[in-house]
């Protein structure tokens, strides 16, 4: 029976020493431990022996036995439960001391950038900024400015119509006639940023959608000759002190005389080339003196008041500053493109 005790205490030992996990521990508990477990099983046996003497003995040896097999349960426990809490821990371990991880920092699209620049340009000259709508009438779009109906004129703006009589503006110019009837007959210098539509083919040269800024002054004695030096400023200001510009004659209905506004080709010198169609020039904007008709219209005397107006293309000016040979780029929301202008 002695013998038998010895083994059994050597099997259990060695299976305790083995388990590794609380699951093991509990198979282990219940085989050795349990109501119907070895170490009860074998304490039947020992009931059963005839020799007191050797119950005795056999008592000697079980019962500290049973009390040592449950005190080592009990450590082999909780050093596994240690063991499994500080792998958890280390698995769940933040590096404190890595860097953060940050979002990618936005930065003001090229157009936007222009824009203000331009802007900030002509308001230091006085011009006040004024906003109007993007959706317009018919009448103000063309016919406040001298352009009737089935002008041909209309050809060179295709127009979004959203009604018959109520288009997406095709250009900045309807805003010289709400802001002229807005401050009549005040002297005026306004400047009118913002987005306008053509119902064109998009090419590399042509959007749908793009941005212009329209000037116009309307007081008493304002000549071209104040237009062509308030547009050599800002070229100096906006393309470099060295930049020659020329004013070309041209024709839009709201000015009269019209004229376009060129400046020299900075690709090839003014040699000609591609870009500059082999001209030396590139063409900046459209301007002119405000035709009698649309003073009259905006409720100034053309007999007392007299005015320029200009309008320039912003998608143009970033393209001419940045080397872009295609419109197409600014909205095609591609990063990579955008990145460059951080
Ligand atoms: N509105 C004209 C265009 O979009 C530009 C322009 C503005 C011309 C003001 C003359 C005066 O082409």
């Amino acid at each position: 029976m002695l013998e038998q005790i010895s083994e059994l205490k050597a099997k259990a030992l060695e299976e305790l020493e083995a388990s590794s996990s609380l699951i093991e521990l509990d198979e282990w508990q219940n085989l050795y431990l349990s109501r119907k477990g070895q170490v009860k099983s074998l304490l039947k046996e020992i009931g059963k022996l005839e020799d007191p003497q050797d119950k005795k003995a056999a008592y000697g040896e079980i019962n500290p036995l049973n009390k040592e097999l449950e005190r080592l349960l009990e450590e082999r426990k909780e050093s596994i439960q240690k063991a499994e809490l500080d792998q958890q821990i280390a698995s769940e371990r933040e590096d404190t001391s890595l860097p953060g991880t940050t979002g990618g920092q936005g930065s003001m699209h090229p157009i936007n950038t222009v824009l203000e620049e331009v802007c900030g340009i002509f308001e230091r000259m006085g011009f006040q900024i004024w906003e109007s709508p993007h959706v317009e009438t018919d009448q103000n779009n063309f016919e406040m400015l001298n352009i009737p109906p089935h002008h041909p004129a209309r050809d060179m703006q295709d127009t979004f119509y959203v009604s018959e009589d109520v288009v997406l503006r095709t250009h900045t110019s309807p805003g010289q006639v709400r802001a002229m009837r807005a401050l009549a007959p005040e002297p005026i210098r306004v400047l009118l940023p913002g987005t306008v539509y053509r119902n064109e083919q998009i090419t590399g040269r042509s959007e749908i959608q793009f941005n212009q800024v329209e000037g116009l002054a309307v007081g008493t004695n304002i000549t071209m000759a104040d237009l062509k030096g308030i547009l050599e400023e800002f070229v100096h200001q906006f393309f470099g002190p060295d930049r020659r510009m020329v004013l070309r004659g041209s024709y839009f209905p709201f000015t009269e005389p019209s004229v376009e506004v060129d400046i020299d080709c900075n690709l090839c010198g003014g040699s000609g080339c591609g870009v500059c169609k082999k001209t030396g020039w590139l063409e900046i904007l459209g301007a002119g003196v405000v035709h009698p008709k649309v003073l009259a219209n905006g409720g100034y005397d053309p007999e007392i008041h007299s005015g320029f107006a200009f309008g320039l293309g912003i998608e143009r000016m970033v393209m001419l500053r940045h080397g872009i040979n295609d419109i197409r780029h600014f909205y095609s929301g591609n990063l990579r493109f955008l990145e460059q202008f951080d």
